[in-house]
Order: structure tokens, then C-alpha cells, then sequence
């Protein structure tokens, strides 16, 4: 049998699970007793689903080949990787040409930012367009970026984390190379205005990147329908691996690559190949691709009852974002008269965010709703509530309970 038949074979059996039965929830112990948690921070990290955990086992042991060597059990790895590739370019709509993989968002959108502006060589000057809301992954680079002498724009977002597509336009300079906006926000959910951003900026010649950690998996996030040149995706925030993520390239598009080597990946990344943890992402892709309308419907109704709940239960309480498109599965809301981290602190049972996850302490550190004007006082009783294949009508009854009844006792306590 060739080795490419037996990763088929593997592959075929994989289905794809919406009803949890399959996916475990986390168990984890408290010091004497084990508590069952509700995890309720897919935006922050996924678990890996059991299907892509058994996609990978068989590359750590028996197909453990470099996939550079040119005999069978290098050739098993390369051959997997491909299939990966393919895999993550269907759920993406490109070529598979155009997936360079790497260690995640983070990398992903490093390599998109600065390997666009340095590809001109280190003397070319230029200038690149963000948004308020951007992911650090995104600033942070366009920081390093500007300190080199590039310029950077940043458009600010409106009360809903909003980009309006005319705030970059206006944005735009002779010499803007680049814009990167992210598809959908990580704390608030705001889906941003791609297509049009991306219209926009063709018709001046300047290139476009999306930061879609959040929304590959989570929604349609088509290259062919964003019209986009680069786009970031990690593997932990859909069901796949931690420490692998890719970036579509568009064919044609040169880029400067950081990690010069062995020419892996298309001269962008060299270095040996993780295949176990890309063909978890391509499993990964698989189930997301396959799942995707399911998991929309699914967790777009929970959400709106947990969401319809806790407007019940609480006057006054704000939904960030509710007045424009936002991730199905996200619910950011303000509880007011207390803090958010006060009330999770309150129900252990409950895995929640007060902020994005690189940033717990909310107080002071959400870069998002600080973008979008939010009183302190709202800020500080903003909890983020994000859901996932897990997440069962059951456990987010219970949470929608316990949220109530912190709240109650820690208004009553503050009143
Ligand atoms: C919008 C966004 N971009 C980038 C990243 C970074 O991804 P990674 O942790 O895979 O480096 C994250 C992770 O939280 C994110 O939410």
C-alpha cells in the first residue's frame, strides 16, 4: 500500500461532531474535588477536537520522516502535509500553493506585515493603514514597522468596533503598500467590512491582509470573497493544535520571508516541518469546513438566548457590538454596578475572560472597547462569553443562572 492511500484511509474516517458527545468538557480539579467547569472561552483557545488529536498521533511514531527526505517514510510526511495544505486551502477557498504554514496568528501576521514592506529591500520607504482594534499580533509589528522608518496610520472604529470602509479610504497615501484589518474582533465580535476595504484599496494598487484568527471556523472567511492578498489563521482558535497556524499568500505575491534556511515552505519559513501539528490543522480545516452552516445555526441561537436572558435578568446591562454584524458565538456584556472580574471570581465553575485572553487584567488593558469610547465604568463590568462545538443549551442555562445571581449579590452588596 502507498503511503498515500493509508493517510486517506486515515482521513476518510474523520466525521465531523456538532453535538458534543464526542468532544469532552474540561475536568479540572480544584484542590480537594474535581469541579465540572463551563467553558465559555473559545476565543481565547479551543480544545483540540478528539478526530484531529488522532489525525496526529501516527507523526510523532511510525511517520515521523523529515518530509524533505526523498524515501517512503519522508515521503508519508510531505505527502500528509500536502493533504493538510489542500485541506486548509478548501476551507479558505485558494490554491493550496497559496498556504505557507507556520507557528500561528501571531507569525502568521508578522510575516504578512513586515515580509510586504520589507520585500522592496530595507531602504524602501512606505506606508502602511491598521485599525484601533487590532490584535497585538497586528500593532506590534506595525510598530516595529514604524520605528524602522515606515509610517502607520491608524483608522479609529466606531461605538460598535466598527471600521467604516471610508475611514481607510481616507486613510490611504501615495505611498500605502499595505492595510491590515482584522476580519472579526476577539473581544467584541465585530466583523468588519472586508470586501468593501478590499475594493477599495485594488483600485489604488495597495495591498490587503486580514487578521482572521477569529473568524476562520467561526464564519465564512473565503479568500475569494474577502478579495483579500494575505490572510492569518491559528489552528488552536478551530479545533486544531496549539503552535500552528498559515497565511495565505495570493499566487504572484512576493514577500520577504524572516526565517531563511532549507527553503521549506516556499523559501518563507524554512525550517523542518511540524507534520504533526499540520496535519492536525488540516484535520482541523476539515471539520470546520464541514461543520460550519451547523455550527453557525447552533451557536447563534444559544448565544441569542444566553444574550436574551441576561438582558432579562439585568436592567441596564450592555451588549457590546449588538448593532452590527458580530461572531455568532461571541456575547460581551457589561454588568453594571460591578466589576467583571468580580462576578467570574464569584462562579469558579464558570471559564470566562474578562478581556481578551493576552490581556486579563480588563481594567486596564482592553484595547477594544477602549477604541470604542466605552465609559471606564463599562469596561470594568464587561465579561466576554464565547461559545463552541462544547457548549450545550444545558451548561449555558446554568451559566445564564450564575451570572444572574453574582450579579444580584454583588449589586445588592455595592447598593
Ligand atoms: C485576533 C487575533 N490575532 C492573533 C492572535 C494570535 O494568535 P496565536 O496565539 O496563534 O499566535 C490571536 C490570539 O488570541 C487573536 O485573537
Amino acid at each position: 500500500m502507498r503511503s498515500s492511500d493509508l493517510l486517506s484511509i486515515q482521513f476518510a474516517s474523520r466525521k465531523c461532531n456538532l453535538n458534543g458527545s464526542k468532544l469532552q468538557d474540561p475536568i479540572l480539579r480544584s484542590s480537594d474535588k474535581p469541579v465540572k467547569k463551563i467553558y465559555l472561552d473559545y476565543n481565547a483557545t479551543t480544545p483540540v477536537a478528539p478526530s484531529v488529536v488522532d489525525s496526529m498521533l501516527s507523526f510523532f511514531t511510525e511517520h515521523f520522516g523529515n518530509p524533505s527526505c526523498d524515501y517512503s517514510l519522508g515521503r508519508a510526511s510531505a505527502e500528509a502535509i500536502e493533504e493538510a495544505r489542500s485541506r486548509v486551502a478548501c476551507l479558505l477557498g485558494c490554491d493550496s500553493d497559496e498556504v505557507v504554514f507556520t507557528s500561528g496568528g501571531t507569525e502568521s501576521n508578522n510575516l504578512a506585515i513586515c515580509g510586504t514592506l520589507f520585500r522592496d529591500g530595507p531602504a524602501a520607504a512606505g506606508h502602511m493603514v491598521i485599525s484601533s482594534v487590532e490584535h497585538p499580533a497586528v500593532v506590534e509589528p506595525a510598530r516595529f514597522m514604524e520605528r524602522l522608518g515606515y509610517g502607520v496610520t491608524v483608522v479609529e472604529c466606531d461605538s460598535n468596533g466598527y471600521v467604516h470602509p471610508s475611514s481607510i479610504e481616507a486613510a490611504l497615501q501615495k505611498d500605502t503598500r499595505l492595510v491590515s484589518i482584522m476580519h472579526a474582533n476577539n473581544e467584541v465580535g465585530t466583523v468588519q467590512p472586508i470586501r468593501q476595504i478590499s475594493e477599495i484599496c485594488h483600485g489604488r494598487d495597495i495591498l490587503v491582509h486580514t487578521d482572521a484568527s477569529q473568524s476562520v471556523g467561526k464564519i465564512s472567511a473565503r479568500v475569494d470573497e474577502l478579495g483579500v492578498d494575505l490572510l492569518t489563521l491559528a489552528g488552536h482558535k478551530l479545533y486544531g493544535p496549539k503552535g500552528v497556524g498559515a497565511l495565505y499568500v495570493r499566487t504572484g505575491l512576493p514577500l520577504e520571508p524572516f526565517l531563511r534556511g532549507g527553503g521549506q515552505e516556499k523559501g518563507l519559513r524554512a525550517g523542518t516541518e511540524n507534520t504533526p501539528l499540520i496535519v492536525g490543522l488540516g484535520q482541523a480545516a476539515y471539520l470546520s469546513y464541514n461543520c460550519l452552516d451547523e455550527t453557525i445555526a447552533r451557536l447563534s441561537e444559544l448565544r441569542d438566548k444566553l444574550q436574551q436572558k441576561l438582558l432579562a435578568g439585568v436592567p441596564g446591562l450592555i451588549v457590546h457590538a449588538e448593532k452590527v454584524e458580530r461572531l455568532p458565538n461571541t456575547l460581551s456584556v457589561s454588568f453594571p454596578g460591578t466589576s467583571g472580574q468580580e462576578i467570574l471570581r464569584r462562579i469558579p465553575e464558570i471559564c470566562a475572560s474578562t478581556g481578551s485572553a493576552c490581556h486579563s487584567d480588563f481594567e486596564s488593558h482592553s484595547v477594544t472597547l477602549a477604541a470604542m469610547g466605552t465609559e471606564a465604568e463599562v469596561m470594568r463590568g464587561t465579561v466576554r462569553l464565547s461559545l463552541g462545538w462544547n457548549s450545550s443549551e444545558e451548561d449555558l442555562d446554568r451559566a445564564g443562572d450564575l451570572l444572574l445571581d453574582a450579579w444580584e449579590i454583588l449589586s445588592t452588596q455595592s447598593a
